[in-house]
């Protein structure tokens, strides 16, 4: 068994979320091959983190995210920071021959995602990425199903992300509405979720147009708290909003198969609306995150008098299931998938193999991104291509 430690950035949403995964591991898992230790976390606010730092079981922590970066003891450097952030500090732990574990998206832009790909892969270090949606034990048996050609070839993917956290206009303005702290608005922060479904279930996206939106123009400026958490004082001033609300793209996949990704964050009734269906010659699957633990599949192989979507309830004969519970029906929650992802992780790192999806995947993720943004901004159909990069050149 050999242990690794972590050095986390950031103890917001994310931070907790991951320094949470992170002591389940060996519970869920058992303590091979690689066992996390929660060894110095950082974030901006001296008093707040010494708390933090204490109730989450870290040894040390520190003000200065760049000594969580240099510290030898520190194996993995974990960065949950809003996104502006992750290039630099990706950046850094790489060329100080750390592992990477970082929140999605990427970065702000497919540049500074390139510039994070060229340190991992100089730095010959591991790296994964925070795409957790992928790590429900259904995903990995969507992926076995098409593998196996049972929904023949695939035709159409069409792929969605709501929520409705931003819905009412009196939510205060925070880093993810500043188009400088957070890139692109609704797309980057949901709909590159939805996005890495489909570079993971239909194939690489070759070319993209769009249409977006910003419906609520601007919002009071919050008191005090980061992200989910802002509070507006009252009567506080206004702020413009940078970034989009709803995004609308049509998708080419390589492989002929063309679809859509849609994206709201204002999408009054939709809580964890994370889904799609994908269409094949033979079968269909359709998904939604709501509903985490089951999966509709139709196969147009049955009897024609037995047609229909049958509901796959999720169970230990599906890959990562069997950790938490011997029974189906039992049910996994977002949590969960973190656990799995960490685990994944730490797993790698003990053994010294590459695990996906890693910086390389999350770069094409970036990269489809500014391609659905700049289709929008200039209305025109742009190839995901018109954003590559030397790291796209063959070694
Ligand atoms: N994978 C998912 O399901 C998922 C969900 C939510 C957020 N995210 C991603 O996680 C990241 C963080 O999001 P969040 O919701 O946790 O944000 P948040 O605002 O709740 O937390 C960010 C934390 O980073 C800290 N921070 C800011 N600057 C820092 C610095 N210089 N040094 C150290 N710490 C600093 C803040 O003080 C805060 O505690 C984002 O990239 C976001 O897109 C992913």
């Amino acid at each position: 068994m050999t242990e690794i430690r972590i050095g986390l950035i950031g103890t917001g949403g994310m931070g907790k979320a991951h320094a949470t995964a992170f002591h389940n591991v060996p519970l869920v898992f058992g303590p091979e091959p690689g066992r996390p230790i929660l060894e110095i976390v950082a974030d901006v606010e001296a008093a707040a983190l010494e708390q933090w730092a204490g109730a989450f079981g870290f040894a040390r922590w520190t003000t200065d995210w760049r000594a969580v970066v240099a510290d030898p003891a520190v194996a993995v450097v974990d960065i949950t920071t809003p996104n502006h952030l992750h290039a630099e500090m990706a950046i850094a732990a790489a060329q100080a021959g750390k592992h990477l574990y970082c929140e999605k998206p990427l970065a702000t832009t497919s540049a500074d995602a390139a510039r994070i790909v060229a340190a991992v892969e100089q730095a010959g270090v591991i790296s994964l990425v925070g795409f957790n949606y992928l790590r429900n034990p259904a995903q990995a048996f969507a992926r076995q199903l098409i593998a196996a050609g049972e929904l023949g070839e695939i035709t159409l993917f069409r792929g969605v992300f709501d929520q409705d956290f931003l819905a009412d206009p009196e939510v205060p303005f925070s880093w993810r509405l500043d188009r400088g702290l957070a890139g692109t608005g609704a797309l980057g922060d949901l709909g590159s979720h939805t996005i890495a479904f489909a570079q993971v279930l239909v194939g690489e996206i070759t070319e993209v147009c769009g249409l977006n939106a910003t419906r609520i123009h601007d919002r009071v400026v919050p008191a005090g708290g980061s992200g989910y958490a802002a509070k507006a004082a009252s009567g506080a001033a206004r702020r413009a909003v940078e970034n989009e609300d709803i995004a609308e793209c049509l998708v080419r996949f390589a492989n002929g198969a063309v679809g859509t990704i849609g994206t709201s964050r204002i999408g009054v009734g939709r809580k964890l609306a994370l889904g799609y269906e994908i269409q094949g010659t033979r079968g269909s699957l359709v998904y939604t995150q709501e509903r985490m633990n089951e999966l509709q599949l139709y196969r147009h192989s049955d009897p024609e008098r037995e047609r229909g979507y049958k509901t796959i309830y999720i169970g230990p004969e599906h890959p990562g299931y069997k950790a938490f519970f011997g029974l189906a029906g039992i049910g996994l929650g977002y949590n969960d998938q973190k656990i799995i992802e960490a685990h994944a992780l730490t797993t790698a790192v003990a053994l010294g193999r590459l695990v996906q999806p890693d910086v390389r995947f999350a770069y094409q993720v970036n990269k489809v991104i500014d391609a659905v943004d700049l289709a929008c901004q200039e209305r025109r159909w742009v190839r995901v291509s018109e954003f590559d990069t030397a790291v796209d050149q063959p070694q």
